[in-house]
């Protein structure tokens, strides 16, 4: 007689994420689950998921044509992110496998670290900190650390999905900054009305913001959107902050930028080879770096967890997911 537990779904969890969330996959199915705090190196992930049929992801872990081939019975691939470029969505869909994300959830926190980090970079939060626990502080200076202000800004936002239109909302609402966007496609007036913002073509919103904020997803169109050139058109002493991802930025120009004094100040969450980050971005001032940590607020991390699994279960039992990736989207 077959084990009827032989019948349940195989499933990977190639690192370590909140072990309670990850019940309802040990009641449901056979649960393969690594609670290392890295991601998994290539060779081992496609090791792991040779006999799955689903497997939960972060950011980290990268799924192309290749691993697909050695993954013979996969049905679906959910990633615990909202962004989606470390799946190759076609390969997916040309083999039948689901792929889901989780948008939503972490909007609002997100939006929070948004406005946190052009502050911090505006306001040369980090140097500050550094220079104060150095023991450098001789006393207080009428222009030691003065950098910008965002209130009665103009705050330029390019990537005006859900969380552009979130820190549009914190900006114009909490600051009084003037909003201006860009983005694939102009938004609806009702959206637009709501987010207090007016749209603009890239060339002028860099042109005209105080503050340039980059919210949007990577796609191989958007490498390096910013590099050298878009960056003499921004005002001189403007900021960059990028929580998209980090290919949208060239870093060598944006230190570059940085050492010349032509940007005032920036911010970047993302790295384009990270965990590994270029040695000039660590040598350039009045830049804020911080390890991709802008959804991470304890709740909206285990939101995303809880929201990962809930896709997983619903294509391996055959149901709608919640949050599947079209194709192209
Ligand atoms: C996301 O969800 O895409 C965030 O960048 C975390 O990776």
């Amino acid at each position: 007689m077959t084990d009827p537990s032989e019948q349940r779904p195989r499933v990977l969890v190639a690192r370590k994420l909140f072990d309670d969330l990850l019940d309802p996959l040990r009641a449901r199915c056979h649960l393969q689950y690594h609670d290392e705090d890295r991601a998994a190196e290539p060779a081992r992930l496609r090791q792991w998921m040779a006999d799955k049929d689903g497997v939960l992801l972060t950011a980290s872990e990268r799924v192309d044509g290749a691993l697909l081939d050695a993954s013979p019975r996969l049905r679906v691939v959910s990633t615990m992110t909202v962004g989606f470029d470390h799946i190759d969505v076609g390969a997916c869909a040309a083999r039948g496998i689901v792929v889901t994300h989780a948008p939503d959830v972490l909007t609002e926190t997100t939006a929070d670290f948004g406005i946190a980090l052009l502050l911090a970079a505006l306001r040369q939060i980090g140097e500050a900190e550094r220079y104060l626990r150095a023991g450098r502080w001789q006393g207080w200076s009428p222009d030691a650390f003065a950098g910008a202000d965002l209130h009665g800004s103009t705050l330029g936002i390019v990537g005006m999905g859900r969380i552009g239109r979130a820190i549009a909302r914190r900006a114009s609402l909490g600051f009084g900054a003037s909003i201006v966007y860009h983005n694939r496609n102009r938004l609806d007036p009702q959206l637009e009305a709501e987010s207090r913002a007016r749209y603009s073509s890239l060339d002028s919103l860099l042109e005209q913001s105080d503050h340039v904020l980059l919210a949007l997803p990577f796609s191989p169109a958007a490498h390096h959107l910013i590099g050298g050139v878009e960056i003499a058109r921004m005002r001189r002493g403007a900021t960059l902050v990028n929580i998209g991802r980090g290919g949208l930025v060239d870093e060598a120009a944006l230190a570059q930028a940085l050492q010349d004094g032509r940007l005032g100040a920036a911010g970047l969450d993302v790295f384009e080879g990270e965990p590994r980050v270029d040695a000039r971005l660590l040598q350039a001032p009045r830049l804020v770096l911080t390890p991709h940590i802008a959804s991470a607020s304890l709740p909206t991390r285990r939101a995303m967890v809880r929201l990962a699994v809930d896709n997983l279960l619903a294509v391996l039992d055959g149901r709608a997911p919640p949050n599947p990736v079209a194709l192209g989207g």
